[in-house]
């Protein structure tokens, strides 16, 4: 969602808060603001669009100081229109905010009734009146952000600044990711909504609690409760991210970046969590152990996005290896449905950023039914990892481009690693069978790197086929989640509207849509569904549909059925998702760029989803 960037110290506060803006342009990029302190007056610039259009106006205004905070948006309530740009401000309080105020329809009225004149349709701009009420009744800035915030229903981040304070920034957080950070020099300070704004500043940071706000001045930073203003002890954490991670490196977008940097991501992943002698799997730092694994009766995933296709493949994995019966749900439906939640059940949120909104508020739905949580992030110290019992990272470093690719794979790796795990505890599978399966993770990089080779091919296949309206992907079994991440890859950068299918499906709705027009991306692995997809090719070229089929290397049989082929050198049945998903990122990815859209940051969306 929205991005916030604070900063008060010795610097110019402006250059620094416009780099941190620009590296969390990815939650958001509707419009974008910046307001600091310039000759001891408060001076604001906001404008529509991408941070560049606010990059010209900053350059013209030659605005500097500090302390100052920027923003960038992805509009919830009011459109992406310069008034409704943050920060906003009201006599002199000025605020950047991600989240939804609930109660604001109500507290605007109320504040209405009082004369109070808005100047935008946010929900935000009611938070700087609320506080600069609170002042006017005499408290004091710190005083007055607290009695305002505990009026304020639903969510927040915040940085706030105000004219008669021009030494001072706070920062609060309820329900939205805020990081803080101390600079190098004394009185020096950082605030965030993520991680790879402060990296080329700091990598200690200081993940704030729910409730919690910060309040810089140059005698130092509190960290206190916003309810009562009980000052709180807080955990720096070391960063292992290098801010290099964090830039394009030579390539054109950091989705291409990213995507070519799976075959290290997924080895990271591995890293640690395989016995020295490489036959087994080794996850106490998860906490649970073999023990907690057997006593399992049943798992419940808990994901959205990409995350939920990663999760598609896990179920099949932990049914199937560790033979525990497993459901999948998405969030934002789980946790208005009254869900069952037997004991013995063991939930497992997935989630790139950990900030997501709906598996964070489904996991703790089930965490109050009784169940325990195992969570696989990205983002160290994210709100869902707080929230669980045990956390398996994905070792995939910092991803910028909206839509996922490596934070995915190395989900599947963390997958793939529980499962047998798993199955060691419970039994289900032998020794020898175990260290087979080891010893094929170990070897995932290597085909990784080859399915990455294909590259050229997948271009020239986009270059083909990226005036297509529709598209179909299908396949079966433990593919068939993969399908549904070729589609979503596509619709989402290329706007190109795409639909996975289970192959056994398409005869009973989308064969009606194929025609000569219709490219269909078919996953035919060489597993045990291989005859039923090609029957189900077949059946697509009887109704003249264009196949472009994705098969293995020693496939015989596509290249005469097919109007495209390409070949994969697959793992085996069990970790085939991993490297047919590469071609479909790349044949998203191409086709987006043939069309000329924005590939790292499509339309409407954004990176990480902090509201319902
Ligand atoms: C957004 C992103 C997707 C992501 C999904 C879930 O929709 O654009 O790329 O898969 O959120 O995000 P999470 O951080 O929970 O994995």
């Amino acid at each position: 969602m929205c991005g916030i960037v604070g900063y008060m110290g010795p610097q110019d506060g402006v250059p620094v808060v416009m780099d941190g803006l620009q590296k969390l342009e990815y939650r958001g990029y509707d419009s974008a603001g910046v307001a600091t302190f310039q000759d001891g007056r408060i001076t604001i610039n906001r404008s529509v669009g991408k941070l560049r259009e606010l990059e010209k106006k900053l350059f013209a205004s030659e605005l500097s100081g500090s302390p100052a905070i920027g923003h960038t948006r992805w509009a919830t309530h009011g459109r992406p229109t310069e008034p409704n740009a943050h920060p906003h401000v009201y006599e002199g309080v000025v605020v950047v905010h991600n989240g939804i105020v609930e109660n604001y329809i109500a507290l605007r009225e109320e504040l209405a009734a009082a004369g109070h004149r808005f100047s935008s349709e946010t929900d935000t701009e009611i938070i700087s009146h609320l506080i600069a009420r609170e002042l006017a009744r005499g408290l004091d800035f710190c005083q007055a952000v607290r009695a305002a915030l505990n009026q304020v229903r639903g969510a927040f981040a915040l940085g706030i600044m105000y004219e008669q304070e021009p030494e001072m920034l706070i920062a609060a957080r309820k329900g939205s990711p805020l990081v803080v950070a101390h600079g190098s020099q004394q009185g020096e300070y950082y605030i965030a909504s993520d991680i790879p704004a402060l990296l080329a500043y700091s990598r200690e940071v200081i993940f704030l609690d729910d409730d919690e706000m910060a309040v810089c001045s140059p005698a130092g930073m509190t960290i206190m409760t916003v309810a009562d203003g009980r000052e709180q002890q807080k955990e720096v954490h070391q960063i292992a991210w290098d801010p290099i991670m964090a830039e394009k490196g030579g390539y054109k977008h950091f989705m291409l970046k990213e995507i070519f940097e799976q075959p290290q991501a997924v080895s990271n992943t591995l890293l640690g969590r395989i016995s020295e002698d490489r036959r087994k799997t080794d996850l106490q730092e998860t906490g649970f152990t073999p023990a907690d694994w057997r006593a399992v009766k049943k798992i419940m995933i808990l994901a959205c996005g990409t995350s939920w296709h990663a999760g598609l493949v896990g179920k099949f994995w932990l049914e199937r290896l560790a033979r525990i019966p497993t459901e999948i749900d998405i969030a934002s439906e789980f946790r208005y449905r009254d869900p069952l939640v037997e004991e013995g059940t063991l939930l497992i949120g997935i989630s790139q950023s950990g900030e997501t909104a709906d598996t964070l508020a489904a996991l703790r739905e089930g965490k109050d039914k009784g169940a325990k949580i195992l969570s696989i992030c990205n983002v160290m110290g994210s709100s869902i990892s707080r929230q669980s019992d045990g956390v398996m990272y994905t070792y995939a470093g910092p991803e910028i481009g909206v839509a996922s690719t490596k934070a995915f794979t190395t989900q599947l790796a963390c997958l793939m690693l529980l499962a047998l795990d798993m199955a060691a505890a419970r039994k289900t599978m032998d020794d020898e069978e175990i260290a087979e399966n080891v010893e094929a993770l170990l070897k995932l990089p290597a085909l990784l790197e080859k399915s990455l080779i294909l590259a050229p091919r997948l271009e020239q296949i986009a270059r083909t086929y990226h005036h297509a309206s529709d598209y179909l992907f299908l396949a079966r079994g433990l593919n068939y989640p993969i399908a549904l991440e070729g589609a979503l890859k596509l619709k989402e950068i290329s706007y190109i509207h795409a639909e996975g299918y289970p192959a056994g499906e398409m005869k009973h709705g989308p064969i009606a849509l194929i025609d000569e027009n219709m490219p269909v991306v078919i996953l035919a692995p060489h597993d045990h569904h291989y005859e039923k997809v090609v029957s189900n090719l077949q059946e697509v070229v009887a109704r003249d549909g264009r196949v472009i089929a994705f098969t293995a290397s020693t496939d015989k049989r596509l290249a005469d059925l097919s109007h495209e082929v390409v070949k994969i050198e697959e793992p085996g049945e069990i970790l085939n998702p991993l490297v047919y998903v590469i071609p479909l990122q790349l044949l998203a990815y191409y086709t987006a760029v043939f069309k000329g859209t924005d590939v790292d940051q499509p339309r409407n969306l954004a990176k990480s989803v902090t509201v319902e």
